[in-house]
């Protein structure tokens, strides 16, 4: 069954062709302002978020063979870097990857694909992570099983998302979401659309336990997640059995 997600983009129900259209030209044309947009949306707290994510997954794998899927501009390939493994970039946005090209170099190869059709082969990364990016493909069980085809048996998966936060905290969330996000969007980036997707994409994705049970449906063994910044974001990691 595939996802409400799948055929919604904002406040619109569409098409999943056209979904999947929209939200690659939502990330081509905010590409340049990504990065300083995320730092004042998340007040920094991003940053904090993604440094604890690639520590864990980092010290999960003992591979060398790491894929960032849906990695953008580069923030989480250049935290898993140490000089020895082999760190892939995939993103069906080329706008989004140019900058971390810029950024990283040949440090990292790069690759143009999306999650729901990962270009690689069975059982060839040692761990794959995926920052903000789930949320965006047109269809999450697909891009699972495309995740779990191509790890190894062993392989980790570590995702860092949007998820449901506390009851207590989400009156002021929603506040923020709705005044001060879409402001910023069309203040700093131009594209208040863009922004209007990211809390209505937000609000439609599985909360943690959902999106647990949708990773231990794809095969997935050593389920579990942890919230941060009281339930804001969570990061959900699993393993391929061997
Ligand atoms: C919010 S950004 C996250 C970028 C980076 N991972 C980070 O944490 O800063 C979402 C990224 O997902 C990419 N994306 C959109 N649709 C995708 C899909 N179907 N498969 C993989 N990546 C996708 C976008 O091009 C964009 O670079």
């Amino acid at each position: 069954m595939t996802h409400r997600l799948s055929n919604t983009f904002g406040k619109s129900t569409v098409t999943t062709e056209k979904r999947e259209k929209l939200v690659r030209s939502i990330f081509n044309r905010v590409a340049g302002r990504y990065d300083l947009m995320n730092d004042l949306m998340s007040m920094g707290t991003h940053r904090l978020w993604k440094r604890k994510f690639c520590k864990q997954a980092a010290n999960a794998s003992s591979g060398h063979i790491f894929v960032d899927l849906a990695g953008g501009t580069g923030d989480i390939a250049r935290a898993l870097l140490d000089g020895q493994r082999e760190v892939i970039i995939i993103d069906p946005s080329i706008a989004m990857m140019r900058i971390a090209e810029n950024r990283l170099g040949s440090q990292c190869k790069y690759l143009a694909g999306a999650a729901e059709n990962i270009p690689l082969p069975d059982n060839s990364i040692d761990l794959l992570t995926i920052s903000f990016g789930i949320r965006n493909t047109t269809d999450i069980s697909k891009s699972l099983q495309e995740i779990f085809r191509v790890l190894k048996p062993g392989g980790h998966f570590y995702c860092l998302e949007f998820s449901t936060p506390h009851a207590w905290l989400r009156p002021f969330y929603d506040a923020w979401s709705r005044i001060v996000i879409p402001r910023l969007g069309a203040l700093i980036a131009g594209h208040p659309d863009a922004y209007t997707y990211l809390i209505e994409s937000i609000r439609e994705f599985p909360a943690q336990q959902e999106m647990a049970g949708m990773i231990r449906d794809t095969g997935f063994q050593n389920v579990s997640y942890s919230n941060l910044s009281f339930g804001i974001a969570c990061i959900h990691r699993a393993q391929k059995n061997l």
